[in-house]
This record gives structure tokens, sequence and C-alpha cells, in this order.
């Protein structure tokens, strides 16, 4: 039993434990206690859907708009299919400019005028805008946001999707979604790539149907991830590395780290009995 919950600002005592445990999947430890931060509540929130003409002009503003709305809480990002096929699932068209091939859904939540804020940094943007949406009272902003939360209940409803989870470089990113598609097609040319995610973390959630599901197997995943991992990015951006992924941990993971990995495990899990097939690759990889 350790316990470390002094929640400190700063404090230099050796080795980040919680953040060693908390992130191990739970092949380290089971946590019983977290301490949390509360913030207070924001003030007034405004929510906008900016719809762009490329993939790069949305990561370019991404950049942008970070810097110059300190109170930004979200930049969501769907990509052209998604949008598709969740404005068919919810049965809504799609908000503000059909013909974008990205949308980011943006909310501002702080103390001062947050839709004055948004639009403001909206106009202010360099790069190319096809159109904005912009919601200011709470019925309106549940509409907006609806087309980003009920893309992955729109997906399950197509079939089984593989899921991959993936963060890029935001100087990759383009490259990226702009290359899985034909990375999936090459393989399977029935299956259907579809993204989103959380744009702000460079985080892509990359979803492939299959036209011909027998065909949709581990192929695909793995000439995804390699892809991923050949453009300096992570496999795995926040869902894990899991039963799934481990044997690919290799592609982000040098033979030292991994080593290092062992060690760890070895001395906080001697008989291997915390969640003993996730994570941690087998011995020859
Ligand atoms: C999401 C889940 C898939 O962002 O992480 O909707
Ligand atoms: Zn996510």
């Amino acid at each position: 039993m350790i316990s470390h919950l002094e929640g400190l600002e700063k404090d230099n005592t050796g080795y980040n434990l919680p953040g060693l445990l908390a992130g191990s999947e739970g092949t380290l430890a089971i946590l019983t206690q977290a301490r949390i931060r509360l913030h207070p509540t924001p003030g007034n929130r405004c929510v906008a859907m900016v719809a762009f003409p490329s993939v790069a002009d949305a990561v370019e503003a991404t950049a942008a708009l970070r810097r110059s709305l300190p109170d930004l809480h979200a930049i969501e990002v769907i990509f052209r299919n998604a949008m598709l096929l969740v404005s068919d699932h919810i049965g809504v068209s799609i908000p503000t400019g059909t013909a974008a091939e990205a949308w980011l859904l943006l909310e501002v939540a702080g103390q001062g005028d947050s839709t004055e804020s948004l639009g403001n940094a909206i106009q202010g943007l360099k790069s190319p805008v096809i159109d904005v949406a912009v919601a200011e009272d709470t019925a309106t902003q549940r509409n907006l946001w609806e087309f980003r939360e009920k893309i992955t209940e729109a997906i399950a409803t197509q079939g089984t999707p593989h899921k991959l989870d993936v963060t890029l470089a935001a100087s990759r990113l383009a490259q990226f979604v702009e290359g899985v598609p034909k990375i999936v097609s090459d393989i399977d040319e029935k299956a259907t790539t579809l993204m989103f995610g959380h744009l702000g973390d460079g985080n892509v959630h990359v979803n492939i149907l299959g036209g011909n599901a027998s065909k949709v197997d581990s192929s695909i995943d793995i000439a995804v991830l390699a892809y991923t991992a050949s453009l300096g990015g992570s496999i795995s951006a926040e869902h894990g590395i899991g039963t799934a992924k481990r044997d690919l941990l290799h592609l982000n993971r040098s033979t030292s780290e991994l080593a290092v990995f062992r060690s760890i495990k070895q001395a906080l899990d001697p008989t291997n009995i915390l969640n003993p097939n996730a994570l941690i690759p087998e011995e020859n990889l």
C-alpha cells in the first residue's frame, strides 16, 4: 500500500508514482483513492461550428484559436465522412458549410463575453473559412454538440468498426488524414474510413467500416498504425494499449524502453496478477 495524495503544486521528491500507476492500465496497481482539483464554474458559454475547405486549414486555425482564446474549452473536429454519417443518423442537415472537408466545434466559457471573443477570434483567422454557425442559447449549443457526440453511435449502426485512436503533431495531421483512406482502400477497396476527434490535442479517432467485413482484419490496423508511427505519431492517444495493441507497442517504444517497462512490471507485480495480458508485449516483441 502506497499513498501520495498531498496535491501540492510543487513536489520534487523523487519518482512520480501517481503518474506511473495511473497510466499503467491496471498493470502495476489498483488505485483506491484520488485527489480531484476543482475549478470555478465557467461563466457564459458560446459554441460555434466552423466549416473549412481543407484539413490543413482546420489545423492551422486550431493553432491560431488556441493562441487567441484563453477561455477555449473545446476544439473538436469532424471530418467529412463522419459528418455525412452523423447528419444522416440524427436526421438533421449539416449546420454550416455542406461542402467542407473539416468542421471544428469550438466552445468558449469564461467570465467575459464569450460570444464576442469567439466571434472576434474566428473573424481574425487567416485560414479560409467556408461558413460559421454560432450558438448562444443552451438548446442550440446542445444541437451543435450532437454532431460530435453522436458520431460513435452513428458508426455503430453501420456495423462493427475497427477503432484506432492516434495523435499526430500538427505539422503532420493533414497528411495523415488525407493518407489514411488511401491506405485503407488499398487493403479493402470497399472499406470506409471515418475520422473525428480532439483537434486541440492532435488526437484523431479513426474508425474503419468494412465493405467486406471479413477483410477488415488486423492488417488494416497494422498498416494505419505503422503509418501513424512513421509520421512520428502515437498509436494510442487516450484509449490505451490494452491487449489489442500491445504487440504493436514497438512501433512507438524502443527496445530499451520496453526493457524498462518489463523491469518496472517485475518490481511492482512480480507474479503478474495485475491485468496480466495488457500493455506489456510478449517477450519476443
Ligand atoms: C470520443 C471517444 C471515442 O472522443 O474517445 O468520442
Ligand atoms: Zn476521444
